[in-house]
């Protein structure tokens, strides 16, 4: 067994948080590789997430696929995470509890995957990886630097881009400053 493959098994049993008790499945994440420059983290699974066992599938994920497909991304070159590995009931916000007692597999992923570049999809990836006052209306779009050079950028939630379609140029514009990073970094 890989240690990738050992952390995959120990996070699927997790009952380090309430969220275990309602959950089908524990969503690891997405990706085709693990050797991969750019980590995108979003918050918890919804439904069909929780359902399928793989991050970002629902209608929130559809939008992020088309957006990094007209932008070219390529699906080789990126991992997608969760904050919490277990879906929220009624997709609530995770508490700061929850947050807590799951952040240390996000942490392992980080250390295995080793990206040049995390993009936090929403606020509750802003707080947890970036500032707990993080302001995401105010800040989002500019990177951020951290020891290791690992540079951070702070974006909208796709399903608030798809509560609020006057979000939508500014998500756009911050993926395509991420995509333009990737470039000029040779990545
Ligand atoms: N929203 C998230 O934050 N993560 C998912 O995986 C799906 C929807
Ligand atoms: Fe464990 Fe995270 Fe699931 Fe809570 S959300 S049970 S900490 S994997």
């Amino acid at each position: 067994m890989t240690e990738w493959e050992g952390f995959v098994s120990e996070c699927m049993a997790c009952t380090k948080c309430g969220l275990h008790k309602e959950r089908k499945h524990v969503v690891i994440g997405r990706g085709e590789s693990l050797n991969v420059p750019l980590l995108f983290v979003g918050e918890g699974p919804g439904e069909q997430e929780d359902i399928q066992g793989e991050a970002f599938v629902g209608r929130a994920g559809k939008l992020l696929d088309l957006l990094l497909e007209a932008l070219e991304f390529s699906p080789r070159n990126y991992y997608i995470a969760n904050i919490v590995k277990c879906r929220p009931p009624d997709n609530r916000t995770p508490t700061d509890e929850e947050v807590m007692a799951c952040l240390p597999w996000l942490r392992y992923q980080v250390k295995i995957i080793k990206p040049k570049i995390i993009v936090c999809l929403g606020a509750t990836a802003a707080k947890a990886i970036i500032d707990p006052d993080f302001k995401i209306t105010k800040m989002r779009g500019g990177w951020v630097e951290r020891q290791g050079k690992t540079l951070i950028m702070p974006t909208f939630h796709p399903s608030a881009v798809l509560r609020d379609s006057a979000k939508r140029d500014d998500f756009y514009l911050d993926l395509k400053k991420v995509r333009e990073k990737l470039v000029e970094r040779g990545l």
